[in-house]
């Protein structure tokens, strides 16, 4: 089990997203990030890891922790959007770097002329690459909400797409002449995405599906914030029992548990009364159902009910065919539209992709939209009678 880690940047407006205050678990992944760190130095080379998983799984905590891991060893690391990958200026803010020289156009005979790099050095236009290529530090790249690659980077923009799988192939392939390290992690279409960008093979250990935390790394956290956070008098087993038992070593679940928790021991100055357990537990399934309203949030019921009634008779993590979820939609709407519902699906985390197969990624979730979906909607007035 890793440390809890009391970050000071961690600030209360982030309760149920984003870093983690008490990180625990995620051992073997960090393990094995920390070789990574090593051999890309000594070799002078690096590669992309690519983090793929269902909301709220704990992506961003992990892209902090493995920040914090890398800047312990010298390394710098930057946050960048996935217009970093093509804009140089993109990338340079990110890199604090100074803005790149801009690229000169000339009048020739009435054409405009695009003065390349190759014209002076005056006139040299750098490409995300170059920038990257002319920095000598170790240097960890943190991209985040990644499934959005291919929208910010779309094929149809061949300067841009060019620019952007140069770069990632080089960071890929480790030759862009110094350490660079690319992580990037996302809901479930960050692998196509990166896919479109020729990348789809990863070093062993860098094609990361995160699961929920351990038995041991759920209670750690909740243990850590009841005690640490929320001063909590005498022996917090049956709190921290019954909040990982809700919460199915769901990360942000657990936060959701957490807050309301800390307000009932603030309310009775640190003592675990079992009427405070029930209220805050009775909060935290609240929290738990808005955040898959927030999801859902924008697919009309019609749409989640051909997903519920897929999954409605097997039991939760039970992984399905794209055609079995395409096969069902049809049944309702044209080719393309339930192409459309079942990529918006993945984009918002209600499906996740598990070596080419879809789940519901969390138990609860999945209860949550059978029991509000998967039967056929009421009509509004019953038909009459012959
Ligand atoms: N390993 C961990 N230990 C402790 N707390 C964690 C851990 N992982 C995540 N958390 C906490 O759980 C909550 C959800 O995590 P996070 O925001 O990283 O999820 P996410 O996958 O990035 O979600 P989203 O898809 O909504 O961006 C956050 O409050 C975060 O600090
Ligand atoms: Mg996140």
């Amino acid at each position: 089990m890793s440390k809890s880690q009391k970050s000071p940047t961690v600030k209360p407006a982030t309760r149920e997203r984003g870093e983690a205050r008490y990180f625990h678990g995620r051992v073997k992944i960090l393990d094995n990030f920390k070789e990574l760190l090593g051999r890309a130095k000594a070799g002078n080379s690096g590669t992309s890891i690519l983090i793929q998983a269902a909301p709220g799984a704990g992506k961003t905590a992990l892209l902090h922790e493995y920040a914090r891991i890398a800047r312990a060893q010298r390394w710098q690391t930057a946050e960048i959007d996935p217009d970093g990958l093509f804009d140089p200026a993109e990338l340079s803010k990110s890199l604090r770097l100074p803005l790149p020289p801009k690229r000169q156009e000339t009048k020739t005979g009435g054409n405009v002329q695009v003065l390349h790099r190759e014209s002076t050095s005056e006139h040299y236009l750098p490409t995300t690459l170059d920038i990257l290529e002319s920095g000598r530090k170790p240097l960890l790249l943190l991209l985040d909400e990644a499934q959005t690659t291919a929208t910010v980077i779309p094929r149809s923009n061949h300067e841009q797409f060019t620019s952007a799988l140069k770069l990632v192939k080089a960071i890929h392939n480790g030759k862009v002449g110094r350490p660079v390290i690319l992580i990037a992690a996302g809901l479930g279409a960050t692998a196509a995405a990166f896919d479109s960008l020729g990348i789809s093979r990863f070093d062993p250990g860098c094609r990361i599906n995160l699961e929920p935390l351990s038995e041991e790394a759920r209670q750690a956290v909740i243990q850590d914030w009841l005690l640490e956070e929320g001063g909590a008098k005498g022996d917090p087993t049956p709190w921290i029992h019954a909040i990982a038992c809700e919460t199915h070593g769901w990360p942000q679940h657990i936060m959701a548990y957490v807050w309301p928790a800390l307000r009932q021991l603030k309310s009775t100055d640190g003592e675990l009364t079992p009427e405070g357990l029930e209220t805050a537990l009775e909060e935290g399934r609240k929290g738990r159902i808005e955040f898959y309203k927030a999801r859902t949030r924008g697919i009309p019921g019609e749409q989640l009910h051909c997903i519920a009634r897929v999954i409605a008779n097997a039991p939760s993590g039970t992984s399905f065919a794209k055609m079995d979820i395409m096969a069902s939609l049809r049944m309702e709407f044209s080719e393309d539209k339930a192409e459309k519902i079942f990529t918006l699906a993945l984009h918002k985390g209600i499906l996740d992709e598990r070596e080419n197969r879809y789940v519901v990624p969390i138990p609860s979730m999945h209860d949550w939209l059978v029991d509000n979906f998967a039967r056929i909607p009421e009509p509004l007035f019953p038909p009459l009678d012959p």
